[in-house]
């Protein structure tokens, strides 16, 4: 049981979003061919609205199935984290400006120059996605870091990513539960969290090492949940999504 008090004023992307369970589910699919991620979206029978499109499956099938989806009434999460020099991943913006994704992540690690050239890049065309800028993947820890030259823990590290980015102008954040809390603790309501390594109670947690029961995850103040094999391997993931909207909603 929780004693945490789930935080509702998120608000750089809630705002255009809305507060429906559905607004707060990103499905990962995580699949090499636009096929078998049609057919995922068939099995959810409608129940969810965000789909994420990582880079396996853009690079396999590009922006043809952001349409896809797009006509299906569905709305994409760009998982491309972007990271090279600002020219290069404001021009980038720009040209999925008009794809039809609602949510395109970034490194936060591009440092400010780059931040500050995709923020611009974002505001210039109203069509484009919202950023969410990565702080440090979840596959990193201390040791690894270290390797790269970086003598902090991934905890103060994600701190300084997040602070960085919302002065360049990018309030969604892609974290991991646990640092949720303190991002929160440090930075208050205002950061959309994003936040994968989502498991309902009972479900593999496979790869993934800091994991969080959906409910557990909401109440320590994410925005969206990325959900990608407890769904996509259920045999019923139109159940498994909708027990999980459910327990988003604190019905579960
Ligand atoms: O299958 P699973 O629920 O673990 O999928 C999680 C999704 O979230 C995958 O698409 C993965 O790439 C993504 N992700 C993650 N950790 C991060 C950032 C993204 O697991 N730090």
């Amino acid at each position: 049981m929780t004693t945490i008090a789930p935080l509702k004023d998120d608000s750089a992307l809630r705002h255009d979003l809305g507060d429906a369970p559905e607004e707060k589910l990103a499905v990962a699919l995580d699949f090499q061919t636009a096929r078998e991620a049609l057919d995922l979206v068939d099995r959810l029978e409608g129940s969810c609205r965000w789909m994420k499109v990582g880079l396996e499956l853009y690079c396999a099938s590009g922006n043809a199935l952001i349409e896809t989806l797009r006509n299906r009434g569905l709305e994409v999460f760009l998982d491309l984290k972007l990271h090279d020099i600002p020219n290069t991943v404001a021009g980038a913006i720009r040209s999925v400006a008009n794809v039809g994704a609602g949510l395109l992540t970034l490194h936060a690690g591009g440092g400010e120059a780059m931040l500050r050239a995709a923020a611009k890049a974002a505001t210039e065309n109203p069509s484009s996605p919202r950023l969410l800028a990565v702080t440090v993947l979840t596959s990193m820890d201390a040791v690894q870091m270290q390797g790269v030259g970086l003598d902090v823990t991934p905890a103060q590290q994600v701190l300084r990513l997040a602070r960085l980015a919302g002065e360049c102008g990018i309030e969604g954040l892609v974290c991991s539960s646990e640092e949720t809390t303190s991002l929160r603790h440090e930075l208050g309501r205002k950061p959309f969290l994003v936040v994968p390594g989502i498991r309902p109670s009972g479900s593999e947690a496979g790869d993934q090492k800091r994991i969080a029961t959906p409910a557990d995850a909401i109440a320590r103040g994410a925005s969206m949940l990325v959900v990608g094999r407890p769904i996509t391997q259920s045999r019923s993931p139109g159940d498994t999504a909708r027990a999980i909207l459910a327990e988003i909603a604190g019905k579960g």
